[in-house]
């Protein structure tokens, strides 16, 4: 099949709110083309519920500043301070961007944004819950998608839907082209660029209960670690403290902002005793330990083997007025999965694998960098990237804040490199051609199967590098991982057609996946401390003293299935590490 050629001056790899950000502002100062493998509104920013958190002061006081020691305090002091004090001061101004580019917020009764509670953001530096998330009901990524992808429409940004990224192609530091298939025709599509920014989001698919998307594959990171570029902080991987049991559709934390409580099988509420100031607005590593451990010591609700034990939600007390207006989606997703009704009986909720602090390490500019070298050219943005603002754990709406902010700051920085450098006229055509052979020869060879690979390893992953982790569990997950990239050698496509191949698309993902979860694993077993949502049952501590400092994983680079391990600062510029208690 013939391969075709594009040349733009930027190329921007998924459509989620990052990436459309970013293309907004590329796109109006060069050649930008967006390629992603879905249209861009099933992109899984829509997924984001319960609101993007802004120090508005629109129901009480409220301060930046704030924020970002929320920020810093919630990500357990691996936050790096001046890209969190840009998140918070750019998130004002990135709400009312959006809200002038026609995001239809919820209101208070006076016309301003309404704003309400969200773990772990407080006022006064941890003194009590404050109103700072910023929400169209409980459809927040949504609307966010939604209004970005009109304005880009209307600015005429070059959109290539149903393209999926295969490899990154590398002269020397500087990218120089996106090899990518196109899932309608089969064919394979050179993507030429001055400069590539990757905005695919996240990898919950790794583990087997996730909030997660099918298309939640890490591709992007996948793509860079492939071309021997570092990822970051990849142990530090977040739990949400409620998803719907057993499934792990996100049930979002603006149900415990609008007054929901958690229960325990004895009818108790038991964050009480785990952060008795915040309660069940404290951040989300402690409210998933915290559920686990109500589980572990008999406490939750019985399930069964498979779905493991649960505990309750209990929104009933809000009434049905408040439930149908401030959390429709969810009131619907109890009704469709649940056959209950949220206005009346408690909700059965169990953590979910839900966000990637770690990623693709870049600078506050969008570019990647290890701390040493930036590579200059090659950009991330939202969840596949790691700036880092989230440190050891994510503050709930942070990631709304994260994509808009980042993504338009790349999207400036971006646009002005690519007007300033030259492209590139060595060809990949050659490599191209051996990607296709190498798609083509996958349906002739071995029996291993891709859907019993994907299995094996959300299994082995869920068991074992989940809320809580042991030595033992993360060195079987490792082997485990290694086994199973060296299986997927020999995996068989069984369709051979060439439009709409699915099959090859999940075979896809899986080796995307399988490399995340290989360097997921080692460097939770290289971390042996306890930090944030790296919670290490056989070292239960925080340990600053050889642990403050980010880590950077470089896959197959001396051998096969070999992470190296290497390290780069924290910036603790504005506030020096403390105990965390809530
Ligand atoms: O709970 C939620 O609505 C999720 C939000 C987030 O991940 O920031």
């Amino acid at each position: 099949m013939d391969i075709q050629e594009h040349r733009f001056d930027v190329a921007i790899v998924g459509s989620g709110g990052a990436g459309l950000y970013a293309a907004l502002e590329a796109s109006a100062q060069v050649p930008t083309a967006v390629i992603s493998k879905l249209h861009p509104v099933r992109s899984h920013t829509g997924a984001a519920q319960g609101g993007i958190g802004a120090a508005l002061g629109n129901v009480e006081e409220d301060k930046p500043e704030w924020h970002a020691f929320d920020t810093v305090k919630g990500g357990d002091y691996l936050v790096d301070q001046h890209a969190a004090s840009i998140l918070v001061e750019d998130a004002i101004k990135a709400v009312y961007d959006l809200e002038h580019r026609g995001l239809p917020f919820s209101r208070l009764a006076d016309g301003r944004i309404a704003q309400r509670r969200f773990g772990g953001h407080t006022r006064e530096f941890g003194k009590a819950p404050v109103h700072r998330s910023c929400y169209a009901a409980d459809r927040t990524g949504h609307m966010i998608l939604q209004t970005l992808y009109q304005q880009c429409l209307q600015h005429q940004v070059q959109f290539f839907d149903e393209f999926f990224a295969l490899k990154l192609c590398m002269e020397g530091e500087r990218p120089q082209a996106l090899i990518a298939l196109e899932i309608a025709t089969g064919a394979l599509h050179i993507f030429y660029a001055k400069a590539i920014l990757f905005a695919t989001g996240g990898f919950g698919r790794v583990w087997r209960i996730t909030s997660n998307a099918l298309a939640n594959s890490g591709d992007g990171p996948a793509l860079v670690a492939r071309a021997g570029l570092p990822l970051q902080d990849m142990e530090f991987y977040q739990f949400h403290p409620t998803g719907i049991r057993g499934m792990g559709i996100l049930i979002t934390e603006g149900v415990r902002g609008e007054g929901g409580i958690l229960l325990n099988r004895q009818g108790e509420r038991f964050m009480e005793r785990y952060a008795p100031t915040l309660l069940d607005l404290a951040p989300r590593d402690m409210v998933s330990r915290a559920i686990m451990s109500e589980v572990l010591e008999g406490r939750g609700m019985q399930g069964s083997r498979e779905i493991g034990d649960w505990v309750m939600l209990d929104a009933s007390h809000l009434g049905k007025e408040v439930v149908e207006k401030k959390i429709p989606d969810i009131a619907d997703f109890c009704r469709t999965y649940l056959a209950i009704d949220p206005a009346e009986a408690a909700i059965p909720v169990q953590p979910t694998a839900h966000y990637a602090m770690g990623g693709i390490p870049t600078d506050t500019h969008g570019r990647l960098t290890d701390g040493h070298t930036i590579y200059e050219g090659l950009y991330a943005a939202g969840e596949c990237a790691c700036v880092s603002v989230h440190g050891a754990n994510r503050l709930g709406t942070n990631s709304l804040v994260e994509l808009v902010v980042y993504g338009r700051r790349a999207g400036l920085h971006i646009a002005e490199y690519a007007k300033g450098c030259e492209p590139s006229h060595h060809s990949v055509r050659e490599e191209a051609q051996a990607l296709q052979a190498q798609l083509e020869g996958t349906s002739a060879r071995g029996e291993a199967s891709a859907t019993q690979l994907y299995s094996a390893m959300q299994n082995t992953m869920t068991r074992n590098v989940g809320v809580f982790r042991e030595a033992q569990g993360m060195q079987q997950a490792v082997q485990e991982m290694t086994a199973l990239r060296d299986q997927f050698l020999s995996v068989a496509i069984q369709d051979n057609n060439a439009n709409y191949n699915l099959d090859r698309v999940a075979y896809l993902e899986l080796q995307n996946l399988l490399d995340i979860a290989l360097m997921t694993a080692v460097a939770s077993l290289n971390r042996t401390e306890s930090r944030g949502a790296h919670s290490r049952v056989d070292y239960p501590e925080r340990n600053d003293a050889q642990w403050l400092k980010h880590s950077l994983l470089y896959l197959d680079k001396t051998a096969r299935n070999q992470v190296d391990i290497g390290y780069r600062e924290v910036d603790v510029s504005l506030w020096k590490p403390q105990p965390r208690r809530y």
